[in-house]
């Protein structure tokens, strides 16, 4: 008998760490890693790129057929492929990230990008981090970790991350509202809203460091599946 695969949900709120963690989870446990923001970034680039009105359901789905997303893994980081483009880049700028919210609450979008999900865990054993993975994607995910930290420590985080990368320009305070808007809009709207699900581990990692979390987070996983 094939094992079956496993599911691992990491869900929670913008720049709380979640893709640090399921990185590493999914290393540590050789499964494959899905940054399901990374996709919805994608569609939001191929929107801006292409002048897609968001507001017509038409032209956003004549859109989403043109829009093709993969991950490769390119010299041992997971990389975002739109198009056959390499995105990694320009999906995590502040412009993006200053929309991609409102394109996630589409409907439609979130079908396919939900489909495309679905088919990526079908093959392999996978960590998936995003908003609602252990609520509608998989209800019956393996293992739910939902993820949180104080909003200053969040933007704080993101501020440095965006510095280092040279992104011009910025402020702190641009980053703590663009995360305050976004933490508004991913739980307020009616398609599958940033929630926690009833069965998730909750985990503040405010005053937590980066392998204090991951030894909570593996401890809590091996108690719940079989290697
Ligand atoms: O995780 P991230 O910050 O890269 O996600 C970008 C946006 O995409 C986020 O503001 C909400 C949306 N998103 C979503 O609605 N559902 C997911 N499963 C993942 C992300």
């Amino acid at each position: 008998m094939t094992p079956r695969n496993i599911i691992i949900a990491v869900d929670g709120y913008s720049s709380c760490g979640k893709s640090t963690l399921a990185k590493q989870l999914a290393q540590h446990l050789d499964y494959m890693y899905i940054d399901t923001g990374a996709m919805y970034r994608a569609v939001t680039l191929y929107f801006t790129n292409h002048g897609v009105n968001i507001e017509d359901l038409h032209e956003v789905q004549s859109a989403l057929e043109h829009i093709h997303i993969a991950f490769r893994n390119m010299e041992g980081q997971n990389t975002t492929f739109l198009n056959g483009a390499n995105v990694e880049s320009e999906i995590r700028s502040l412009a993006i990230s200053g929309v991609v919210s409102e394109v996630a609450a589409i409907p439609e979008v979130r079908k396919k990008m939900v489909a495309i999900q679905r088919d990526l865990a079908a093959a392999h054993s996978v960590v998936m981090d995003g908003r609602d993975i252990g609520t509608v994607v998989f209800p019956n995910a393996d293992v739910k970790l939902f993820l949180t930290a104080d909003v200053e420590v969040r933007a704080q985080r993101r501020f440095e991350e965006l510095l280092a990368k040279n992104e011009a320009n910025i402020t702190l305070e641009d980053v703590m509202a663009n995360l305050k808007h976004r933490d508004l809009v991913d739980t307020t709207r009616a398609d599958s809203p940033l929630v926690m699900a009833e069965d998730a581990m909750l985990l503040d990692n405010t005053h937590l460091t980066i392998s204090g979390q991951f030894k909570l987070a593996l401890k809590y996983i091996n108690g719940r599946i079989a290697h």
